[in-house]
């Protein structure tokens, strides 16, 4: 069979990574996808030293990689939302396929792109734009298709979660494991993009789409970072048998789907709450198959790599099979009228922390503040004051809506013998 041509655009971390593995595996990839993968061409600003391009043609001008007539396939991995997007939408105006590991442009653009590719005829696999090296769009898109999936959740920034680890383990600055993961290529352009959790948001922007059929919905999910995480709320959930994960979780439920960001605390008995360092993990839960849980390396130039061959070898498979005979980009024929639900309409359980006067009858306040909303308390500790002035007062509840728990934590506030803010972490057990 006809070998077929791949040009690559960007030769960052992950292009290199991609080129690497495709050279690297030549031999086994052409045996699994029934014909050979070659690069004909590179786009790129700049050398990558852990790449010997040989005598592959290179170029700095993506166009020239868009427009040559030998490319079948454009591996499109230059991040961002600009030239990526002229990158993609060009490829597919001169009928090739395309695969990226962009989780922003597909999670932001991605109905436009899809479109025109169907219009066209061609795909665009993003399996690299979830979970890293984790094959979560393939168990979810095809390997779940049976199901009628219910929940998705996920540490799905392998950057977060590597700043969360060495910060309990080791007792490290946040800034200065930041700057490792950068250092390691885990972490986005704009790394606020991984400690503010909008990567995150992107990525489950995608899975829940995939998961329930609806449409991309970036802007409506609720996103909140890793930055204000206190030492003391790490200890304290340790101590209470909980650990602190950056999670993403959709949920379906009569009123609408959940679409959220923050960082939770799990139980640390759950296989979850023990995927540390740039490990991502995703839980799916399907009428039929029960709990799945998917655990890998969630960025990196190897494990990205290994998702973007992935997707090109499948698309070697295909090249000759009509478009209606592959997979549906997002997998469904999509239901419109979905509703996303509010962040004040979540039904989750809480962990609060206050600061309040060592004196009679102020923990009986802060109780009755939540029995009269209808907050059932499942565990309380109070801390005896370092300082004989104020007591730490922490309280796990039992499920709550959002702005039912908001209203109670603005009376807390209120309180005279109560100081300063009260931290509040959603509490998630995933059972
Ligand atoms: N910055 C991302 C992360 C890279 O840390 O997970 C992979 O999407």
């Amino acid at each position: 069979m006809k070998p077929v041509k791949v040009g690559i655009c960007g030769l960052g971390t992950v292009g290199g990574g991609t080129f690497n593995v495709l050279t690297r595996n030549a031999k086994e990839i052409a045996r699994r996808a029934g014909r050979d993968i070659i690069v004909s061409q590179v786009a790129m600003r700049h050398p990558n030293p852990d790449v010997t391009i040989g005598d592959v043609a290179t170029t700095d001008d993506v166009q020239d990689v868009i427009n040559n007539p030998d490319i079948d396939i454009v591996v499109e991995l230059i991040g961002g939302y600009t030239v990526a997007k002229d990158v993609v939408m060009g490829a597919i105006a001169n009928g090739k396929h395309v695969v990226t590991a962009n989780k922003a442009l597909i999670a932001v653009h991605g109905e436009e792109i899809f479109a025109a590719a169907e219009e066209k005829g061609v795909s665009v696999m993003y399996e690299a734009a979830v979970a890293g090296g984790i094959p979560i769009i393939k168990a979810v898109r095809e390997g779940l298709a049976a199901n009628r999936i219910n929940c998705v959740a996920g540490i799905i920034n392998g950057t977060g979660n590597f700043i969360l680890t060495e910060m309990r383990d080791k007792g490290r600055d946040f800034a200065d494991v930041l700057k490792e993961a950068q250092e390691l290529g885990y972490a986005e352009a704009d790394p606020t993009f991984d400690v503010e959790g909008i990567d995150a948001a992107h990525k489950l922007t995608i899975l829940a789409s995939i998961a329930y059929g609806i449409p991309l919905q970036f802007e409506r999910c609720y996103t909140e970072g890793i930055s204000k995480i206190a030492p003391e709320d790490v200890a304290y959930a340790e101590e209470l048998g909980y650990r602190i994960k950056h999670l993403g979780v959709s949920r379906r439920t009569d009123a609408g789907i959940d679409l959220r960001v923050h960082p939770t605390m799990i139980p640390d008995s759950r296989p979850i709450a023990n995927v540390d360092g740039v490990m991502n993990a995703v839980m799916v839960k399907g009428d039929a198959v029960g709990d799945t849980l998917y655990v890998g390396a969630g960025a990196g130039a190897g494990p990205t790599a290994s998702a973007v061959v992935a997707d090109i070898m499948d698309l070697a498979r295909v090249l000759d099979v009509p478009a209606s005979a592959r997979v549906s980009h997002m997998a469904f024929d999509r239901i419109k009228d979905v509703n996303v639900l509010p962040i004040d309409e979540i039904r989750t359980c809480y962990y609060l922390r206050l600061q309040v006067q060592d004196k009679a009858g102020v923990l009986a306040k802060v109780t009755g503040i939540l029995s009269e909303r209808g907050i059932n308390i499942e565990a309380i500790i109070q801390k005896e004051p370092a300082d004989h002035a104020n007591a730490q007062v922490i309280l796990l509840t039992h499920l709550v809506t959002e702005k039912v728990m908001n209203d109670a934590i603005d009376a807390i506030e209120a309180l005279d013998s109560t100081e300063g803010k009260v931290t509040r972490i959603r509490v998630e057990h995933l059972d």
